[in-house]
Formats: structure tokens, sequence, C-alpha cells
């Protein structure tokens, strides 16, 4: 139980660091929680026109993840990896830090997967580019890429890391509430907009 414990907190204390928030502010962009859709990530990042700023949000919110996915790995074995992954992302969505409002959990989860399967990144990015060239929507990306991945390892025979990671998929879509809403209402904002 003692591991357990340690594992869980160094996940979530490292997925509950709200790094968008803190470079927007940073860089005198103001509160990214009244830009755009309001949310914590890349993605609204993004909405304040600095993209190097989007950029350094989405490799420091993923390897957050990662980085407590591969101490936890080294110190107590694989399945330890996908546990601090898994606490990563949920700090990420419910950060002590910010009353327990974070964001989506998906740059968490390629995080994660680079900590624990890092060849599903590739299959990400690719799900998600080609999700994205098409529809030019953000969140639409995110969740055909991250219903793609537990398909994925279950098929290539790695059933826990598919189960942890369809439990992510299905509270990220839950985090995606209002983003289904505006998909469905045309109202969504495409990736580089405003809005
Ligand atoms: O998957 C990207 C998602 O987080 C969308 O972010 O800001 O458009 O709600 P946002």
């Amino acid at each position: 139980w003692p591991a357990v414990i340690a594992v869980l907190s160094l996940g979530y204390l490292m997925g509950s660091i709200p790094f968008g928030l803190l470079l927007t502010r940073m860089a005198g962009h103001g509160d990214l929680r009244s830009i755009g859709s309001g949310n914590i990530g890349a993605t609204n990042v993004l909405r304040t026109g600095n993209k190097k700023l989007a950029a350094a949000t989405l490799l420091l919110d993923a390897l957050k993840a990662t980085i407590a996915a591969v101490i936890a790995q080294a110190v107590f074995g694989q399945n330890a990896g996908l546990i601090a992954g898994f606490a990563a992302f949920i700090g990420h969505l419910f950060p002590i830090w910010l009353g327990f409002k974070g964001g989506k959990g998906v740059a968490t989860y390629i995080g994660t997967l680079l900590g624990v399967a890092p060849l599903m990144v590739l299959v990400f990015a690719a799900v998600w580019l080609a999700v994205a060239f098409v529809s030019r929507y953000s969140s639409l990306s995110a969740m055909v890429a991250t219903l793609v991945i537990p398909v994925v390892l279950w098929i290539l025979g790695m059933p826990e890391t598919a189960l942890v990671t369809a439990v992510m998929t299905a509270i990220s879509y839950w985090r995606h509430k209002a983003n289904i809403e505006r998909l469905m209402a045309g109202t969504e904002s495409k990736i580089g907009q405003k809005g």
C-alpha cells in the first residue's frame, strides 16, 4: 500500500501542475480561463495566438505524465507506470490548486502513452492529424484518437493498458461534454480560431 499511495501521489501532484495557465499568465496573456473555451489546455492556449506557448503547454502537460510514469515504472515496475500516468491524468482534470477545476486530459493521455507504450503516441498522432486535417476540430480529433487507442492496445495484446486508457477515454469524453454539444450545434471553434 505505501507503494501504491506513493505512485498515486507522485502522479497526481505532477499532473496537477497547470502549465497552460502558468505559461499564459507568465507571457502576459492574462487568465486562460477567461479566454476562448476557458479550458486550461494547449488548444485554448493557441487561442491567445501564441503558437509557441501552445506547443510548450502540450509538451509540458504531456511530459508531466510521462515523467511520473517513467519514475514509477523504474521504481515499482510496468503497472506502476500505468497507474502513475492515470493519476497524472486525474491530477490534470482535478488539480487541488484550482479548486479541482482542471482540463480535459488529452495531453496527459498522450504523455501516459509515451511513458508506458511509446509507439502508441504515433498511432495517436496519426489519427489526431487525420481527423484534424479533415475537420479542423481539436476536440473531435482528440476524441477519435482516444477511442482508437484502447482498441489498438487490446488488439496488440496489452489488456491492462487497454483497460486503463479506456477508462481515461470515458472520463475525457465526459469532460468534453460542452465540446460535444458545440460540435452538434455546429458552433465548436476550429483550430486556430480565436472564439
Ligand atoms: O482535445 C482538445 C480539447 O481539450 C479541446 O479544448 O479548448 O477546445 O475545449 P477546447
